[in-house]
């Protein structure tokens, strides 16, 4: 360890309608797998039925509105919402090739978007909803296209501190790095990562009959079957945490790539590299 130096300037804000939304877009199906196993929880806990109409917010690449397309069935509609042009183009694409008809998608900032009042049964989003500016108004605006007695379903990063893939990614870098404290509540993965904050967001907002369920479990760092190697190149060149590193001397680059990759050789299996995870899986009712 040494070569500590100050990263603030380094921790870009995240750009999703940009340079974020693309860099989602050239690693979709390894951040799709990645964090598939939420998603499959979120679904079988939000349990859609056919002829629902259901909105999906911050939809990325489209995997889960695809998804609750299916369930929904021909009588049901699907709209994922989303801040990048770039991820819808690619929703549109997929849902296309699929043959997909219940399916489709906007390029819009979901703090605003303007749709029909209460035009829909459900409100779905798998780590999409953590990015608001102004979170207030945020879900307040969400909220005003649910129909009365219609059901919402969250998935949300549960804290850094508690989430061991990240704890023990971040408590590397911080061996060389000094990182800034973060600021509580800001947006980012880890916005909404306090209960009583996203409740009184979520009350304020007009939803009610709130419950948080804490998902605890394996997650395949860069996607199903990685590699330490490419679990390592991931991280790297994927996520914030390469973004990090970036102004650094090679010498801190090199010590915490040996690192990482020392740290996902002891998490290797058939699978991939599998690190424990924690999300809250949030649903609450429309007042
Ligand atoms: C972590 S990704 C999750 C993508 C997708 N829900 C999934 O599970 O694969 C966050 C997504 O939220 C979108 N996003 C961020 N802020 C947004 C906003 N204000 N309105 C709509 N989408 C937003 C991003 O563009 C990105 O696609």
């Amino acid at each position: 360890m040494s070569d500590k130096a100050n990263a603030a300037e380094n921790m870009a804000a995240e750009d999703w309608a940009g340079e974020m939304g693309e860099r989602w877009l050239r690693n979709l199906d390894r951040f799709e797998s990645m964090i598939a196993p939420v998603g499959e929880a979120l679904l079988r806990r939000a349990d859609y039925q056919p002829g629902q109409s259901v909105l999906d917010i911050g939809c990325g690449g489209g995997a889960s509105a695809r998804a609750i397309a299916a369930q929904v069935g021909a009588a049901g509609r699907v709209l994922g919402v989303d801040i990048s042009p770039h991820l819808v183009v690619e929703c549109e694409r997929r849902a296309h090739a699929a043959d997909i008809a219940n399916v489709h998608f906007v390029a819009a900032d979901a703090a605003a978007v303007k749709l029909p009042a209460g035009s829909y049964d459900r409100l779905h989003s798998r780590f999409g909803s953590m990015f608001f500016p102004e979170p207030a108004a945020a879900f307040r605006n969400l909220a005003g296209l649910v129909r009365s007695g219609g059901r919402a379903d969250f998935a949300v990063w549960a804290p850094a501190k508690d989430n061991p893939w990240v704890g023990s990614m971040m408590g590397i870098l911080r061996d060389y790095i000094e990182l800034p404290k973060p600021e509580p509540h800001a947006p980012g993965p880890f916005a909404l990562d306090d209960p009583n904050y996203f409740a009184s967001l979520l009350r304020q907002a007009g939803f009610i009959s709130l419950e948080f369920a804490l998902w605890q479990g394996a997650q395949p760092i860069g996607g199903a079957g990685s590699t330490p190697e490419s679990a390592c190149d991931f991280v790297l060149n994927s996520m914030n945490f390469g973004d990090m590193l970036a102004e650094q001397p090679a010498t801190v680059r090199a010590a915490v790539e040996a690192r990482l990759l020392a740290l996902f050789r002891g998490q290797h299996t058939p699978r991939g590299v599998e690190m424990q995870a924690l999300a809250w899986l949030v649903s609450a009712r429309r007042g």
